[in-house]
């Protein structure tokens, strides 16, 4: 079997790797145990008051480094963003889009998600975190990246409009949070169109 990749990823990029964008300093590494922390806090900063995250229970540091770890093991990158003084300001990682060991064919697309510290926004963080993130995932033979959004999470469909990602479907009233029926917001982006020639 023979794979021809053409690449994508990187193609909606702009200055920002390690660097200094609208005024703020800062770079993208893996992730750390030590890291854990701040990135919980992230997380858990807009889950009581929002419909971003359909849960209603707090993550906890405990919860989040077993979850680590097991990326870790199941080879998946977490991505930090970090300031000048390596504090962390924002976190992206991926994962299966649907269950691989049930049904392998899954297997070459991956959901993301994204955080970024409400104080760092607008300054290119998520952008540099998610452009790193499509290239490790195309790096692995991820073929399409998937962005499954709130529906009331507007920002975040403009965000991903701005890195390439096209809405592919909504699905409604399938998430239920704050006693209200939410919608989800399916989009996409093709990281490497993969030609297969038996
Ligand atoms: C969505 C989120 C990750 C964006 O991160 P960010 O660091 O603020 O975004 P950036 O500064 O890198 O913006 C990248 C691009 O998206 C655009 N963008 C970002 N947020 C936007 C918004 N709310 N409305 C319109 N455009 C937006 C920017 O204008 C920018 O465009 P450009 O690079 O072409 O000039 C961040 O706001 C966040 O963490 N939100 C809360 C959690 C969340 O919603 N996560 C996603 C769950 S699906």
């Amino acid at each position: 079997m023979i794979y021809r990749l053409i690449s994508t990823a990187g193609q909606y990029g702009s200055e920002w790797r390690c660097g200094k964008r609208l005024g703020m300093d800062f770079s993208i590494r893996d992730a750390t145990d030590a890291d854990v922390g701040p990135m919980t806090e992230i997380y858990n900063a807009l889950l009581e008051t929002t419909t971003i995250e359909w849960t209603e229970e707090l993550h906890t540091v405990e919860e989040r480094l077993a979850w680590q770890h097991a990326q870790a093991e199941a080879d998946l990158p977490v991505l930090v963003a970090v300031d000048a003084d390596d504090r962390v300001i924002g976190w992206t990682t991926y994962g299966p889009f649907r269950d691989n060991a049930k049904w392998p064919g899954y297997r070459f697309t991956a959901e993301h998600s994204v955080h970024v510290d409400g104080a760092a926004s607008g300054r290119g963080v998520g952008r540099a975190l998610v452009e790193e993130l499509l290239v490790r995932a195309e790096a692995a033979g991820i073929r399409v990246m998937i962005a499954a959004i709130d529906g009331a999470n507007i920002g975040s469909v403009r965000f991903h409009e701005r890195l390439g990602f096209v809405t592919v479907g909504e699905l409604r009233e399938v998430g239920f949070k704050h006693d209200t029926w939410l919608d989800l917001v399916l989009m996409q982006r093709t990281l490497a169109e993969r030609e297969i020639d038996r």
